[in-house]
């Protein structure tokens, strides 16, 4: 086999004047071009439709970021037979050129990245740096799942004397993706490539909330001359759209990224088989997760202490990676507190448009109202530690400041539901391995970690700590690509890993030749 020739996507440094004033350039270019109107594409028409999806700036709730059309059933019904129609040309060109095709994305997506980093800005309340990292996660996606295809095209020949044998890949058919907001551009375009460069056609359902930089994806898309129907693109309401999606007999495959409820209703729902359907549909689903981090007697509290609250507060808790709970032992239980305290109420939360903005608003007035009930709870039951005012930005955007509790029982609801927002639960243990069994007691087995400087309990962790993702001695968020293929296992997904190898060939149908020869 030959050797990867991926590399990742280096992240942009805003303490460098160019790339500052690069990036304040797009963010004036973005909000000269507020308020645009980008209708569905089936088939490589745009479409208009009577309903629209109003994307509006978390951090400036007024402001219209841009509106997109709404697709109806009807809508939905068109995209998959146009995907159908794609899929024969497309599923039979040769896998290198599809591959070239992800590369031409990837190289406009880097040739735009401040531009569409603004994007998230305005229309995902992302600070900065997220916003970039976001879409260098995003070109990671395009040239690592390219390299990837090549690798499996290499021939896997198994011969014996008067037999040949071999082994290949070949595509499923269309696949709908459904997509989150939080990470509007690298998950939406993970899925999505993984699914065209496997030679599948799909169908792309973005978030309701980020329509806007995802019609930007499929620009790119079109751009880079992906002949019609290969991609089409859905924006629309879930409810409406998504059990057609899901269940209509010509999808395949549903990769999806978002809550545990929506997950576990599309793993349902696709398992129930009619006689129109022809195939066994395939789910990729990625969900939640209630992530902890265990803080050790022995660990060094100043990397501790920042591992936790970027893990928790980065972009307001909005990453099913973030860590919702940090487990102390007892000897270092005030001292960490302490810090922890002293630092979370040192972070600046503003609209992030502000480059000093550390932290910006959370993405909805429905989440804010979720997460203010969590803290509501969070008053009731355990003992508040920092409550965070955010003053006047309250009544501009979708602002809630960052909020720990400490004395928080294990069984709460506070310590076992997946709050997406800026709460964090603290619990006391006396041992190493009481730190463990709580940390493993939800439903949920995404990301985790450990601050620790004892070998052996480092080592015990990688043996029985129930995540897809545990990080030592770092925080637990921010996967990149090929180096921590991401994702969960138990109610946190399928077990399928983003950015790793194994990704793409659930994408396929493995299919083995043997000749008598
Ligand atoms: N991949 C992201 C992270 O690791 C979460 O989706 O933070």
């Amino acid at each position: 086999n030959r050797p990867t020739i991926f590399f990742n996507e280096p992240l942009a440094d805003f303490s460098q004047d160019e790339q500052l004033e690069a990036m304040q350039e797009a963010l004036q270019l973005v909000e000269d071009s507020l308020g645009e109107e980008y209708p569905l594409l089936i088939n490589g028409k745009l479409i208009e439709t009577r309903a629209k999806l109003t994307s509006r700036n978390p951090s400036h709730k007024k402001q219209v970021v841009g509106t997109s059309g709404s697709a109806t059933k009807d809508h939905a019904v068109q995209a998959v037979e146009a995907a159908k129609r794609a899929f024969k040309s497309w599923s039979r060109m040769d896998p290198s050129l599809r591959a070239e095709y992800l590369e031409v994305i990837a190289s406009e997506m880097r040739g735009r990245r401040y531009e569409l980093a603004a994007w998230e800005v305005y229309e995902c309340g992302k600070p900065w740096a997220d916003a970039d990292a976001d879409v260098a996660e995003a070109i990671d996606f395009c040239m690592y799942y390219a390299d990837q295809m090549r690798q499996l095209t290499q021939p896997l020949n198994a011969d014996v004397d008067g037999e040949e044998n071999s082994y290949h890949y070949r595509a499923r058919g269309v696949a709908v993706v459904i997509a989150p907001w939080n990470f509007p551009l690298a998950i939406l375009c993970g899925m999505t490539a993984a699914a065209m460069v496997t030679g599948n056609t799909v169908v792309m359902k973005p978030a309701e909330q980020s329509p806007v930089i995802a019609a930007k994806f499929m620009q790119i898309i079109r751009d880079a001359g992906v002949p019609d129907g290969v991609v089409n693109f859905l924006p629309g309401v879930g409810e409406d759209v998504g059990p057609v999606l899901v269940n209509h007999p010509d999808v395949d495959i549903i990769a999806f990224t978002g809550s545990r409820a929506v997950g576990l209703q599309i793993n349902e729902s696709a398992a129930r088989t009619t006689p129109e359907q022809h195939s066994v549909r395939r789910v990729i689903s990625e969900m939640g997760g209630k992530n902890a981090i265990i803080v050790d007697d022995d660990a060094d509290l100043d990397e501790a202490v920042v591992g936790v609250i970027h893990s928790a507060f980065g972009y307001a808790g909005q990453k099913c990676s973030a860590c919702s709970r940090v487990i102390v032992l007892e000897p270092i239980y005030d001292r960490f507190i302490d810090r922890l305290k002293e630092a979370t109420e040192s972070l600046v939360v503003a609209a992030v448009e502000n480059p000093a903005a550390w932290m910006g608003p959370v993405i909805d007035e429905e989440s804010l109202n979720r997460i203010n009930d969590y803290i509501a709870i969070g008053n009731e039951e355990a003992k508040p530690l920092v409550a965070k005012e955010v003053g006047k930005l309250a009544g501009e955007g979708y602002f809630v400041g960052p909020h720990i509790f400490t004395d928080v029982d294990p069984g709460s609801r506070l310590a076992q539901h997946e709050i997406f927002g800026p709460v964090l639960a603290v619990m006391k243990v006396k041992t190493f391995e009481e730190a463990l069994d709580i940390a493993n007691n939800t439903e949920y087995a995404l990301t985790g970690g450990v601050f620790s400087r004892s070998p052996q309990r480092l080592a015990k962790a990688r043996a029985e700590m129930q995540v897809g993702n545990l990080y030592l001695n770092r925080g637990i968020t921010g996967a990149v690509v090929q180096r921590h293929p991401f994702g969960g296992y138990k109610m946190s997904g399928i077990g399928s890993k983003a950015g790793g190898r194994d990704y793409l060939t659930q994408f396929m149908i493995p299919v083995s030749v043997c000749e008598n020869t």
